[in-house]
C-alpha cells in the first residue's frame, strides 16, 4: 500500500491534506473523543467491578483475561477464500465453518482523516494523543501484552502502544513502547519483529536515525530480552520474567 512506502513524513504536506476545521468543529470533535474515552473507561472499570463482585459474592470464577485478535488487512473475502480453499483441499462438507467463523464478533472500517490507508498514529487530526485500550487496561491494573507476526513497531501494534503523527516514525514508536512515554510503561510483554528500530545507528542493521540503544534502555526499565527460539523454549511458564 502507498503509505507503507512513504517513509518521508512531511508535516506540511499532511497539514495541507487535512481539512482545516473551525474552532467549533475542533471543540465538538474534542468533546466527542472525550465522551468516547470516558465511555470506554467507565465500561472497563464497570467490567472490573462486576468481575470482582461476582467472584466475591458467588465464589464463581470470572473471565479476567481479554484476548483481542486482529487479522490485519483481512476482510470477509479473505476469510471466504481461506474457507473455500481449506474445504476443497480437505474434502470437507459444503457447510464447513472455520474456527474463525465461529468466534468472529465484528469487523471495523479503518482509515485516516486524510487517507484511505489507516495510520498507526493514535493521534487525532490536530496531533493530540487519543487514549488506547492498553492505557485503559493499565489504569485498572491489568497486565498487558502485544503479540504480532509483523514488526512490533508496525501500524497495528503501534496503535495500542504509541502516539505519533505518522506510522512511519517507527523509531519513535519503539522508544514509546518500552515506556519512554508520558504515562510510563503500558505494555508488559511484546513478541514481534522489528529489532532494527531498537538498535543504535552505530550497530549493523540498525534503522534508527540516532544513537539510542533502545534494547539496553528497555533492559534498564525492567524488560527481559529474548532473541532466539532456544531462549524462548527455556522460558518457565508462570514465572514473573
Ligand atoms: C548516528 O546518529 C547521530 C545523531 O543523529 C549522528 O550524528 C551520527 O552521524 C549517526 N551515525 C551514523 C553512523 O549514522
Amino acid at each position: 500500500m502507498g503509505s507503507y512506502q512513504n517513509t518521508n513524513y512531511d508535516p506540511e504536506e499532511t497539514a495541507g491534506l487535512l481539512s482545516s476545521p473551525g474552532p467549533e468543529q475542533r471543540k465538538a470533535r474534542r468533546n466527542l473523543i472525550l465522551v468516547f474515552l470516558g465511555a470506554v473507561f467507565i465500561s472497563l472499570i464497570a467490567i472490573g467491578v462486576i468481575a470482582v463482585w461476582t467472584e466475591v459474592s458467588y465464589g464463581l470464577p470470572t473471565k479476567r483475561n481479554v484476548i483481542l485478535m486482529i487479522s490485519d488487512g483481512f476482510g470477509p473475502a479473505s476469510e471466504t477464500f481461506a474457507r473455500d480453499y481449506y474445504q476443497y483441499v480437505n474434502d470437507l462438507p459444503y457447510n464447513y465453518v472455520t474456527p474463525l467463523d465461529k468466534i468472529l464478533v465484528g469487523s471495523s472500517r479503518t482509515r485516516s482523516s486524510n487517507s484511505l490507508v489507516t495510520d498507526s498514529a493514535a493521534v487525532n487530526p490536530e496531533g493530540s494523543p487519543c487514549g488506547t485500550i492498553l492505557e485503559a487496561a493499565k489504569e485498572i491494573g491489568m497486565v498487558t501484552g502485544l503479540v504480532v507476526t509483523s514488526r512490533i513497531t508496525h501500524a497495528t501494534p503501534a496503535s495500542f502502544s504509541a502516539h505519533v503523527v505518522s506510522r512511519n516514525l517507527e523509531y519513535n514508536i519503539a522508544t514509546q513502547q518500552i515506556g519512554d512515554y508520558p504515562l510510563g510503561r503500558n505494555v508488559d510483554l511484546m513478541f514481534g519483529g522489528g529489532r532494527c528500530y531498537f538498535l543504535p545507528n552505530s550497530s549493523e542493521g540498525s534503522c534508527r536515525p540516532d544513537t539510542r540503544d533502545v534494547l539496553s534502555e528497555a533492559k534498564k526499565l525492567g524488560f527481559h530480552y529474548l532473541s532466539t527460539r532456544e531462549e524462548f523454549d527455556k522460558l518457565e511458564t508462570n514465572s514473573q520474567r
